[in-house]
């Protein structure tokens, strides 16, 4: 197994196949952690984590704290509501100030891409991207990785179909890094408006069909429509993109029967997902979240043992 070198988790563009493999085992050992009747560890005694949200969340906001105080670190959770920010106060002078407490990790996120990066490289602590804007959401396609593996095995030479509102998803993104590192096919699927001209430079293959993408995949991410992020009509009726691009019973032939079908969540029902598939895909959904736990702990474990190397030397 390589080492954890890096000082932040900005996203998985820039990850080799190794660094996410690291990653992926570390979360192996911590999920053992929260089958325990005791549920804790000491690995960060000591630790401050800050979880800097300007964006809504349940699952990451809830994983990351949980996972901090099961790694027994310190955690304030900051909400831009009823902040300074309010007062004018920008979010780098809102950084600094709290890193002023000699925070360890700050955990990000906003609705502006890039804003991890730039804070990255203006503090001495260590930043998680929880999600940014439309560019990356690391830890979300490390946990559908690992569920992901621990149900088929491997990552290896996969196809892994991305089915919904492509063009707002960080999520899309992410995974298309992660899995394509594995040597699997990464396809993406949604009406044209959806799938940015951009993504003809990425690692994944895009198509307008819902059959193609689900025929023989034996991964399938379905993503939730972003409409609080659509300024303007990418799709000319829900009904209609309900019918060419939502998972229901009757595409569901197209599938292989044991592929396995992933969601990021919130699940808008009968949207993306018929909700005559509840009962079927729920179980999967909810390990996503389970293992999101196990991911986020390994995360903040890795990067505060590099800070600890970092001071010893
Ligand atoms: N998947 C995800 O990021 O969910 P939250 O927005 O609830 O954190």
């Amino acid at each position: 197994m390589g080492e954890w070198q890096r000082k932040h988790l900005l996203g998985l563009k820039d990850l080799s196949r190794e660094e996410i493999e690291v990653i992926l085992n570390s979360a192996q050992a911590f999920k053992e952690v929260s089958e325990r009747e005791v549920k804790k560890v000491p690995a960060l005694r000591g630790k401050t984590v800050v979880n800097l949200f300007f964006e809504p969340s349940t699952r990451t906001k809830t994983s990351f704290e949980l996972a901090a105080k099961r790694l027994s670190a310190d955690v304030v959770n900051f909400s831009s509501s009823g902040s300074s920010l309010f007062k004018g106060e920008t979010i780098l002078d809102t950084l600094k100030n709290i890193e002023a407490y000699s925070v360890d990790i700050f955990v990000l996120r906003h609705s502006v891409s890039g804003v991890a990066f730039y804070l990255s490289q203006r503090t001495t602590s260590s930043v998680v991207n929880a999600g940014d804007g439309q560019n990356e959401h690391p830890t979300q396609a490390l946990l559908d990785m690992f569920t992901v593996r621990e149900k088929l095995g491997s990552l290896e030479n996969l196809k892994v179909a991305i089915i919904g509102d492509i063009y707002h998803s960080r999520v899309a993104r992410s995974n298309i890094w992660g899995f394509s590192k594995f040597s699997s096919s990464v396809y993406v699927c949604a009406p044209k408006t959806l799938i940015p001209k951009y993504f003809d430079n990425l690692p994944c293959k895009i198509t307008y069909s819902l059959k193609t993408a689900l025929s023989q995949a034996q991964v399938v991410i379905m993503l939730r429509i972003q409409k609080e992020r659509m300024k303007e009509r990418f799709f000319s009726s829900q009904r209609e993109y309900v019918k060419y691009y939502s998972l229901n019973e009757e595409n569901l032939k197209f599938l292989p029967p044991e592929a396995l079908v992933l969601h990021p969540g919130p699940v808008n029902w009968d949207i993306e997902i018929a909700s005559s598939l509840k009962e079927k895909v729920s179980n999967l959904i909810l390990e996503q979240v389970s293992n999101g736990l196990a991911v986020r702990m390994a995360v903040l474990y890795l990067l505060a043992e590099k800070r600890s190397y970092e001071v010893i030397d």
